[in-house]
């Protein structure tokens, strides 16, 4: 068996074709493409429109400043995380708030977030980790403005309305391991006219005459075609995700292990397939050996990176959590393989 990596992108004979058209087009650059795949994004989720941007890192930057985030504001996040959203806070020189997480869901703990609000607080940025909605009806409810991080999470539901319907405003990225891709890029989404014409206009710099700073954070149509062609396929991407899933936690039931968690409100795409085991370096080890590429799920807890102590259940996640290879472009074969695997070393 050839070695499983831990992510690898579902590219097939329509984002080939799709690729090729725009290149003999020569409209390469941001063009009509970018417009239709904001579109086609924006309809999904059910907001008035959207905006493509080079990556999510730069959807969540120019997120925050169209909200007016700046030096002093403090924005809260959770602490386990990728480093993308604390950058994208530090860009705006404004003051990361780390929040804790629930060990159940991975996702913030709303009673914890609750106590480190401030009159400060401007703005709170809500990953959906591992595609897994986070509570948040309850986040919106506390009347800070909610930025959704739906990075992991598109095409996920909560109360039946898709992640990203919620926030003030939503990002995206299509870096190439994600949901859909389309080699780097990323979206912003939203409802309100006047935010999204204020990231609209961020995003390019030429052709301004007001001096005032801005960024080129563009999409290509090249990608944009990618992202077109493979926002169509999100219906069988997900199925497929949750077919896995499904053979995975029949396998982890039988063995009496847990499985991941999803409450009753809300659904779960499986962006990652992501167990607790006091056996994870040993996991990690043992994957290595066989080929398997399985992974903790977060590189390093965000507390960490900023020299913070107090977030146990961020810790205890940190040192448990495996991620097991789960992806639409998996096979059947490699699904038995990674199973079998697993049951040898944890029996
Ligand atoms: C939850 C979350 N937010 C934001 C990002 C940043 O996206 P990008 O890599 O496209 O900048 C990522 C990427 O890994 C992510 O997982």
């Amino acid at each position: 068996m050839k070695a499983i990596p831990h992510s690898r992108p579902a590219i097939g004979s329509e984002e080939i074709a799709a690729a090729a058209a725009v290149l003999e087009s020569g409209q390469i650059s941001q063009g009509e493409r970018v417009c239709q795949f904001e579109a086609a994004l924006a309809s999904l989720i059910g907001l008035n429109g959207a905006v493509a941007v080079s990556s999510g890192t730069a959807a969540l930057h120019l997120g925050l400043l169209a909200l007016e985030i700046g030096e002093g504001d403090e924005v809260a996040i959770p602490s386990f995380v990728c480093t993308a959203l604390l950058n994208a806070i530090r860009y705006c020189r404004a003051v990361p708030v780390l929040v804790d997480i629930d060990p159940e869901t991975f996702n913030m703990d709303v009673q914890d977030l609750k106590r480190r609000l401030t009159a400060r607080t401007k703005a709170i940025i809500v990953p959906h980790l591992f595609g897994l909605p986070a509570d948040i009806g309850e986040i919106v409810a506390l009347g800070v403005p909610v930025v959704e991080d739906c990075a992991q999470s598109l095409g996920s539901r909560y109360r039946a309305a898709y992640t990203g319907s919620f926030g003030v405003l939503s990002v995206f990225s299509f870096y190439a391991t994600k949901v859909i891709c389309t080699g780097e890029g990323g979206m912003i989404a939203a409802h309100d006219a006047s935010l999204l014409a204020r990231i609209r206009d961020l995003r390019d710099y030429d052709g301004k005459d007001d001096g005032a700073l801005r960024y080129n954070y563009k999409l290509t149509d090249l990608q944009a075609a990618l992202g077109l062609s493979q926002l169509r396929k999100l219906p069988d991407f997900i199925g497929r995700r949750r077919a896995i899933a499904g053979k995975y936690d029949g396998s982890f039931r039988e063995q009496g292990l847990p499985v991941p968690c999803c409450p009753g409100d809300r659904d779960h795409i499986y962006y990652r397939y992501v167990i607790r085991t006091e056996r994870q370096a040993e996991l990690l080890e043992a994957g290595r050996k066989e080929g398997i590429a399985y992974r903790r799920p977060v590189f390093r807890p965000l507390h960490h990176d900023l020299g913070l102590t107090g977030y146990p259940q961020t810790e205890r996640a940190f040192r448990e959590c495996l991620s097991i290879p789960l992806y639409p472009a998996l096979g059947d074969a490699e699904v038995d393989a990674i199973l079998c695997h697993l049951r040898a070393v944890l029996k």
